[in-house]
């Protein structure tokens, strides 16, 4: 089932999401409208609380491998960063370059309840951290450097004061 997503100014967005105690059915539905979701915009990652739903879980899409990742942690980010251009499907219409660690070790359960270590380069790293923030209520666009942050802000004013009131 497609869900809405959720987009900046809703508050929803900015909640610290919580811990997943059981990978029960409702959980599975969700992650497969995540998925369902996310494909119908052609992203290629989705956090729970972009569907305005604060559990730690997101699904993302890399080179059409699709994870499904529950209760993720990043245990390693790597010293060497990368600026590469980034978007949100929370926050439509723009896209700035953002610097993340290149590579990042990371661990989390997946969809049948098994611990999933792995260390993720490239696109991975990135839509990975990216998704993560979610969880935690950041948005890429509070990562960007002051000049960058300035030339977004009245776009992000404008997305705030459409959708706050939702
Ligand atoms: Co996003």
């Amino acid at each position: 089932m497609l869900r809405k997503i959720r987009v900046y100014g809703d508050k929803v967005l900015r909640n610290r999401s919580e811990k997943i105690e059981k990978i029960d059915e409702e959980i599975l539905t969700i992650l497969d409208d995540m998925l369902e979701t996310m494909d119908e915009v052609g992203g290629v990652g989705l956090a729970a609380p972009q569907i305005g739903i604060n559990l730690n879980m997101f699904v993302i899409k890399i080179d059409g491998v699709v994870r499904k990742v529950i209760n993720p942690e990043i245990t390693e980010l790597s010293k060497e960063m990368l600026e590469r251009e980034e978007g949100c499907l929370s926050i439509p219409g723009i896209y700035k370059k953002v610097e993340r660690p290149a590579v990042v070790k990371v661990k989390y359960t997946n969809e049948n309840g098994e611990s999933v270590q792995e260390e993720l380069s490239e696109l991975g790293a990135r839509a990975f951290q990216h998704e993560y923030d979610h969880l935690e209520g950041t948005l890429y666009t509070d990562r960007l450097k002051p000049l960058a942050k300035k030339m977004v802000a009245n776009k992000l004013k404008k997305l705030q004061r459409k959708n706050k009131e939702k």
